[in-house]
């Protein structure tokens, strides 16, 4: 398959959750919507969130014919018709591979058949988005290597804001550039707290982008499994996902090295986080 022509060099999109519930999935699986229906981009949206992942339910009713940790079994055979067999296609242009079903298959997901994972999909996929969920780990990390830009879902409430903070310091940490991290203050304006200003870190915030808050009409499309597109197409939320899409995939990417090699070299260094990194250096900094 030729690949289009795209503005920004940015390719893979990792989304990240400062916290459970934060709405990493809902966006995730809506810009992959997007992407793949006014973009006209072939979009892969993986589910590395862990446990229980849930993309492939947010927009399709069908049982995906195979989950992530069936597919990265055997990282030798991994070739593109064996990624397009293991996904649902909500739409023509828009992939899912669904999430590990237990913790079990989860734990032997090695980092090096994530690796294999990112490059076919790199080679029949216009865009890559990753649902990382809440948590590093090695299979997750593996997957960043090949990152070119990462969202940490924030809102504006002050427990979400101290781990938003926390995630910003650990991505800093891992090597991330601030032009890399693009953090997305999803329902925002359901709080009067300052999220932006309470943000401050390493990372720059100027580019953080704002999602507003409509719970009933998000889950009327949860519970429709309709992309907010199609229900609703100048809807606030949708209008801002729309622009989000146009941020990613239309601004030229930034003329820098890319991210590859970041999670090598801090595994090299054997931190073992168990959730998100937080060297004892940074706790001052990471108190809100
Ligand atoms: N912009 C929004 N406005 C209002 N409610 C929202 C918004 N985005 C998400 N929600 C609500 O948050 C809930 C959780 O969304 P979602 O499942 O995407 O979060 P998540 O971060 O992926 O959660 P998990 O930690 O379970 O993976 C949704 O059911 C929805 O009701
Ligand atoms: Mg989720």
């Amino acid at each position: 398959m030729a690949s289009l022509m795209l503005a920004s060099q940015d390719r893979v999109f990792a989304f990240l959750s400062c916290k459970g519930g934060v709405g990493t999935t809902f966006i995730t699986t809506q810009l992959g919507s997007i992407l793949a229906m006014r973009q006209n981009l072939r979009v892969l949206i993986v589910d590395l969130a862990h446990p229980f992942g849930d993309a492939a339910l947010m927009l399709s009713q069908s049982h995906p014919p195979a989950t992530l940790s069936d597919l990265v079994r055997q990282p030798d055979r991994l070739d593109e018709a064996l990624l397009q067999s293991a996904l649902v296609f909500p739409q023509p242009r828009l992939g899912i591979l669904a999430a590990t079903e237990n913790p079990t298959a989860w734990a032997q997901v090695e980092p090096r058949a994530i690796r294999a994972l990112m490059e076919v999909a790199r080679q029949c996929f216009d865009c890559i988005l990753l649902d990382c969920g809440r948590g590093l780990d090695e299979a997750r990390l593996a997957a960043l290597d090949s990152t070119d830009k990462l969202l940490p879902v924030l809102q504006s409430t002050m427990p979400m804001l101290r781990d938003g903070r926390r995630l910003l310091t650990a991505l800093s940490e891992l090597g991330f550039r601030a032009h890399q991290v693009m953090p997305l203050i999803n329902r925002h304006g359901h709080t009067l707290l300052p999220s932006k200003a309470l943000l401050p870190t390493a990372l720059s915030m100027n580019q953080a982008h704002s999602i507003p808050d409509d719970g009933a009409f998000v889950q009327a499309c949860i519970d429709a499994g309709l992309p907010a597109i199609a229900r609703s197409p100048h809807h606030p939320i949708t209008r801002s996902l729309i622009q989000l899409a146009q941020r990613l995939v239309h601004e030229p990417g930034a003329d820098l090295p890319p991210s590859s090699g970041i999670v090598s070299h801090w595994l090299r260094k054997q931190w073992r986080w168990a959730v998100y990194p937080q060297p004892a250096g940074h706790m001052a900094r990471a108190t809100v």
